[in-house]
């Protein structure tokens, strides 16, 4: 949009959050508040939004710098000292849109309206309201008709005023000019001792500015974070609008009560999640996939068709057709082909396995590299560690790993070769070749004397 900035306030601490992390970096559906607002933001297609740091500014300007500018506030003076950081920033011809980092749940439809409407009206400011049944700690928003007055902080309130249900949301539109001139005017006479951005409006109700109202339906949009409480409420909402943006889009989800949806993740139409399952970061999943029972899922492709339960996947890709638990935990690194079956108590790490093969019950897999159709008994182990170093495993095509087989890294297995089952092997296996590594069988008769 032309001639739009965007400002958002991100310096304060979060006392109350009680936390070394700076308020913002607290994470909703796996994903920072800022990261929330940014992404809200990045739809209204403005320039690169300019984001105010103070406290914690190191950790905060690590996560966002590529996507925006950085003004500082040194000492949090309140939300008006903010903005006077981030004026020479902004351009006088210009509107601007200001939001706190706190309010991840702001939708970038409502913004596009507040916009619409501050611009057709041409006015001087438009402030983002909303009605809440339980408005304690807001600012009160005191008005004549659809015109603004001014906003009171709950400190400052008076009984009569604590009662209004009209909050500010902390989302406005202003021009430049006329904020920065305000802005000039505004002191720290008030109980909290800090410039408060909302002062401006007495300013602008003096020179009889025209100052608009734009109240939002949804009441979830206001709630800014400033508790842990008020962050597990914010997460709740949030979980619910991912959902429901995918059952929209053709997910069948059984319970929507037990499943969890990071915001980033992506769904294809006709993936049905079962009960109990957590899908987090960027993780993908493709038509046709059946996740859960019990799933927890992190930065993953699962392909198209696949089937998994009862599991733990961290960073792995699990492509189509793949049947993965109970009980199975894919570790980062893990790469399966098309077709896979991993089964029950099997543990995967940094191992690729080629398309087909079979590792069904009771294995540790890691460091390997796994040929086509193979077949891998139950308890095999690659021993992959001496207490120094990992060292691979290669199992080539065709190979049959008799059951309970200890692999002793390095080691190769031929392709088509065998190994018998509760071997140890050190040594490399030439193609079709049998090894086998076992003592002789003892047979001591009569060993067991009867009982009297
Ligand atoms: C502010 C509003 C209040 C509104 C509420 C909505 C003021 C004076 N009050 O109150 O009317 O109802 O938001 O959530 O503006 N920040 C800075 N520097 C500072 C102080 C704050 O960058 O010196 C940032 C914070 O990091 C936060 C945002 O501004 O992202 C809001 O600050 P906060 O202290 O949470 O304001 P509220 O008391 O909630
Ligand atoms: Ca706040």
């Amino acid at each position: 949009m032309p001639n739009l900035a965007v400002v958002i306030m991100a310096a304060g601490k979060g006392t109350r959050m009680k936390s070394k992390l700076p308020k913002v970096m607290h994470k909703i559906a796996g994903k920072s508040l800022i990261e929330h607002v940014l992404d809200a933001v990045s739809q209204v297609g403005t320039e690169r939004p300019v984001v105010i740091l103070g406290y914690g500014r190191e950790t905060v300007e690590k996560l966002v710098s590529d996507r925006c500018q950085i003004a500082v506030q040194a000492e949090q003076l309140g939300t008006g000292h903010a903005i006077i950081q981030a004026l020479p920033y902004l351009d006088e011809k210009d509107d601007v849109i200001i939001l706190s980092g706190d309010q991840p749940l702001l939708k970038p439809e409502t913004l596009l309206e507040l916009i619409r409407l501050h611009r057709e009206h041409k006015a001087t400011a438009t402030v983002l309201t909303a009605m809440l049944n339980e408005p304690y700690g807001y600012g009160r928003i005191i008005k004549n008709g659809q015109e603004l007055e001014r906003i009171v902080e709950e400190k400052d309130a008076a009984p009569e005023e604590r009662k209004i249900k009209e909050i500010n949301t902390g989302t406005y539109c202003f021009k430049v000019l006329e904020l920065k001139e305000a802005l000039s005017q505004i002191t720290p006479k008030n109980s909290q001792g800090e410039y408060y951005l909302t002062d401006v409006f007495n300013i602008f109700l003096a020179k009889a500015a025209k100052v608009l109202i734009h109240c939002t339906l949804d009441s979830n949009e206001a709630l800014g974070i400033n508790s842990r409480s008020q962050l597990a409420e914010a997460e709740k909402i949030c979980y619910e609008r991912v959902r429901q943006h995918w059952m929209n889009e053709g997910v069948t989800i059984v319970d929507p009560a037990s499943t969890f949806i990071d915001d980033d993740v992506k769904l294809a139409p006709d993936v049905c999640l079962m009960p109990f399952t957590i899908i987090k970061s960027k993780t993908e999943i493709r038509e046709d996939a059946v996740i859960g029972p019990q799933v927890l899922i992190e930065s993953c492709i699962c392909g198209e068709g696949c089937e998994i339960n009862y599991t733990v996947a961290r960073e792995a890709v699990i492509s189509e057709g793949c049947k993965v638990g109970p009980y199975a935990y894919l570790r980062p690194g893990t790469y399966l082909e098309a077709n896979v079956k991993i089964g029950d108590f099997v543990e995967v790490k940094k191992s690729h396995i080629s398309a087909g093969t079979k590792i069904p019950h009771l294995s540790y897999i890691g460091d390997a590299e796994v040929g086509k159709s193979v077949n891998i008994g139950a308890g095999t182990i690659t021993c992959n560690y001496d207490g120094f170093k990992k060292s691979p495993t290669k199992i080539c095509d065709h190979a049959f790993i008799g059951s309970n087989t200890n692999l002793v890294a390095p080691v190769e297995i031929g392709e088509g070769a065998v190994t018998g089952a509760g071997s140890t092997i050190t040594e490399n296996v030439p193609a079709k070749a049998l090894a086998v590594e076992r003592s002789k069988q003892m047979i001591k008769n009569q060993y067991v004397k009867d009982k009297k």
